[in-house]
């Protein structure tokens, strides 16, 4: 089984990029920019990985960032996952970023959109990996506050492809963001928002009412409201799962409790992705393979996953079908 999930051509959907900054990559740009962090060694920071709940992650996710400060921090933040995925056989990644979560610090939207995309560029013609960027808005903060990194944007349409809503979530509901979602809808940005990881069902509800989403980050908690899951399957609304995350953050207690089957069996259209692999413990092959073993997923059901991946994606219906292609092809000789 290992080898047959390692194998098969995938998507990811669900990736901060600055969820992927491994400790020993942090500790040598930290260096480089004359920056000390307040761990000894690589395995103080790691150990340092021991999360009670989203919030508590998302303090050391913030600190992890602000080591960032050069375009070529990006660039080699960005490469390095790049190079992990396409040895999981990931084929295509929509990779958020966190703009706010730089500009607050000082440093610039472009150098940090600069250095993302310079790698983004050099993986599609050097790994064959093609990607798209979706920038997030951190709901902790006021709508003001993404309105102004939505203008900042407005300059770089030809590489931002979408807007998303992340960090804490419980007590900022997307109904916080209707009008800035509108916008960024208006100007043809594609739409997606976590919702449903620690936040109620009605926060899934929401994102698909007030802010229009296309995906739903996580997802988990639509599983609590019968007609909403109705909905999504009507609708085929991918839900960009993430299950080692969902472990490491306590959203769900043990492999074996995880609803990646249950989702589907009700015919949701689910993905698995890693979401901050260098803070959760794997890359999207891992988490293939822990909900594989955890739930005794069949061969059928992990190929529908890596289906949905590209189904699930924002690309053309003939890109889609190269894809579906190739993995049916994976399948056919694994
Ligand atoms: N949830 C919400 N915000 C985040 C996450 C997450 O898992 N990772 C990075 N920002
Ligand atoms: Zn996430």
């Amino acid at each position: 089984m290992r080898s047959f999930i390692a194998g098969l051509p995938k998507a990811e959907l669900h990736l901060h990029i600055e969820g992927t900054f491994e400790p020993e990559l942090m500790f040598a740009i930290a260096k480089r920019n004359g920056i000390d962090l307040p761990y000894d060694s690589v395995g103080a920071l790691k150990a340092a990985y021991d999360f009670s709940d989203l919030r508590d992650f998302l303090n050391l996710y913030y600190q992890g960032m602000s080591v960032l400060r050069q375009e070529q921090d990006f660039t080699d933040l960005t490469w390095a996952y790049l190079e992990r995925a396409r040895a999981d056989n990931v084929r295509h990644a929509e990779i958020f970023f966190d703009p706010q979560g730089h500009t607050q610090r000082g440093v610039s939207f472009e150098t940090a959109l600069d250095g993302i995309w310079h790698a983004l560029e050099r993986g599609e013609r050097e790994l064959g990996l093609s990607s798209k960027l979706i920038m997030c808005f951190l709901r902790d903060l006021p709508e003001s506050d993404a309105e102004r990194t939505l203008d900042r944007a407005l300059a770089h349409k030809n590489r931002i492809a979408g807007v998303g809503l992340d960090s804490a979530e419980v007590g900022h509901p997307p109904s916080k963001f209707e009008r800035v979602f509108a916008r960024a809808r208006g100007e043809g940005f594609l739409c997606v928002a976590h919702a449903g990881e620690e936040g109620p069902a009605d926060y899934v509800r929401e994102a698909l009412d007030l802010l229009r989403v296309a995906r739903i980050d996580h997802g988990n908690r639509a599983l609590d409201d019968e007609g909403l899951i109705a909905r999504l399957v009507r609708d085929r609304v991918p839900l960009t799962v993430c299950p080692l995350s969902n472990l490491r953050l306590r959203v769900v207690d043990e492999a074996k409790a995880h609803p990646l089957k249950t989702m589907l069996d009700k015919g949701l259209v689910a993905t698995v992705n890693s979401d901050d692999p260098a803070y959760f413990g794997g890359y999207v092959n891992d988490n293939y393979i822990a909900m594989q073993e955890a739930l005794g997923l069949t061969r059928d059901e992990i190929a529908t996953l890596a289906r949905n991946s590209f189904e699930a994606a924002f690309l053309s219906r003939t890109e889609k079908d190269a894809h579906l292609a190739r993995l049916d092809g994976a399948v056919a000789a694994l």
